[in-house]
């Protein structure tokens, strides 16, 4: 692993009054944490999938499975030294509850290119996410955060890399067509705006005040996740890391852009 939360970040170091009574980041990096400590679920389905393909094995269960894992822990480590009377664990067993009948390889797309795809889009959301949670920290004058976001956000690239090699390896065989691929990434970026957010979401209230959360109080984050990502969610990156797979020509990508920049603000992105 190329950083090691364990000795690589000094915890002791958060500017705490910056951020200690922000409701809105504590959600956000808590939400984080929960989906990101969870990734071993994931490794075991798709390893399951991948169960012809040694090395894809490999490389998921001791690399994405333990970097992923890594990026859960140290943010657990950042909500538990900031909000140290937040009970990250009851809330963690409450969200576990609900999160893990979701993880089924049931909801795999139907073939093994199609499914790294998929891979493909879940980390340019991940990478594009960290990115702009760094540039948040920042400034908000918090540069721990802004260490943990930026190495996060380099394994996601590094993922995302690694599905696309797969991605290609097996789609010599299975040859999809550019309008296949566009439905693939249009079924999975519609698939964003999912029920695991709003899980944590409610796990987290429930812990904190002992009820379920309204939905008025969802809605509300909602709405400030929307002005966080107007202001600080890398759009041209994540359009590049969404079109990459249709291997288009420079002048066609180019012409794209506008329209996929479109889709991806009608999709609430
Ligand atoms: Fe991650
Ligand atoms: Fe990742």
């Amino acid at each position: 692993m190329r950083w090691n939360y364990q000795k690589d970040i000094d915890y002791s170091q958060i500017n705490k009054e910056s951020v200690k009574d922000n409701k809105f980041l504590f959600y956000l990096v808590t939400i984080a944490s929960f989906i990101e400590i969870t990734s071993d679920e994931y490794a075991k389905n798709l390893s399951q999938y991948y169960n012809d393909n040694k090395e894809a094995v490999n490389w998921l269960q001791n690399k994405w499975e333990k970097e992923e894992i890594q990026h859960g822990e140290s943010l657990k480590k950042y909500v538990q030294t900031v909000w140290s009377d937040f009970d990250w664990q009851k809330a963690y067993e409450l969200f576990l509850k609900d999160y893990i009948p979701l993880c089924k390889s049931e909801n795999f797309q139907p073939t093994k290119a199609k499914e790294m795809l998929a891979r493909m889009i879940v980390e340019t959301g991940t990478s594009t996410f960290y990115r702009a949670l760094e540039a948040y920290a920042k400034e908000v004058n918090e540069p721990v955060l802004a260490k943990i976001a930026y190495n996060i956000y380099k394994d996601e690239v590094d993922h995302y890399s690694y599905f696309d090699r797969y991605f290609k390896l097996y789609n010599e065989n299975e040859k999809n067509k550019r309008g296949d691929i566009v439905k693939v990434i249009y079924s999975r970026l519609k698939e964003v705006d999912n029920e695991d957010a709003y899980l944590a979401f409610n796990a987290i209230c429930k812990t904190k005040k002992g009820k379920e959360c309204e939905k008025k109080d969802y809605e509300e984050f909602k709405k400030t996740i929307n002005e966080f990502a107007k202001k600080y969610y890398p759009y041209n990156m994540s359009i590049k890391m969404l079109l990459h797979p249709l291997s288009l020509n420079k002048t066609v990508e180019k012409a794209m852009v506008p329209t996929i920049r479109g889709a991806i603000k009608i999709l609430g992105l």
